[in-house]
């Protein structure tokens, strides 16, 4: 009886454990869909601003009209310079190339600074 009793009280805890980080995460994305639909004032940036920004130690990038700081990504890019060549530059066809495996489509977001100013 103990023993079913100490199962029970094991399995339950396992599946606290399953279902708390989901929680968690789910929280987020709803956060994160929140704060979306609030910030509406986004920032711009024109051409001519981001095309300053094409260098190793300052380099920003656009892909699919939006644009990021990956600055402190150069260094770490696997493919090395490859990413300066369009830096301060539309960066879309690059980026979609297929060298990249889809998990960069994840991370770029982390890099992001604002939308091209149409
Ligand atoms: C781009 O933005 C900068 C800074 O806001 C501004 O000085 C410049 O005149 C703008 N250029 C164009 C082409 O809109």
């Amino acid at each position: 009886m103990e023993l079913i009793m100490v199962t029970l009280i094991i399995g339950l805890l396992l599946s606290l454990l399953f279902l708390v980080p989901r929680f968690i995460k789910s929280d987020k994305t709803n956060h994160n869909t929140y704060s979306d639909a609030k910030s509406k004032t986004v920032k711009t940036y024109n051409i001519s601003e981001i095309s300053l920004h094409n260098k190793r130690t300052d380099c920003w990038i656009i892909i699919k009209e939006k644009v990021y700081d990956v600055t402190p990504y150069v260094e770490e890019h696997p493919g090395g310079d490859a990413i300066l060549a369009h830096a301060g530059d539309d960066s879309t066809e690059g980026f979609f190339g297929p060298q990249h495996a889809t998990r960069v489509f994840d991370m770029i977001d982390i890099f992001y600074i604002g939308e091209l100013e149409k």
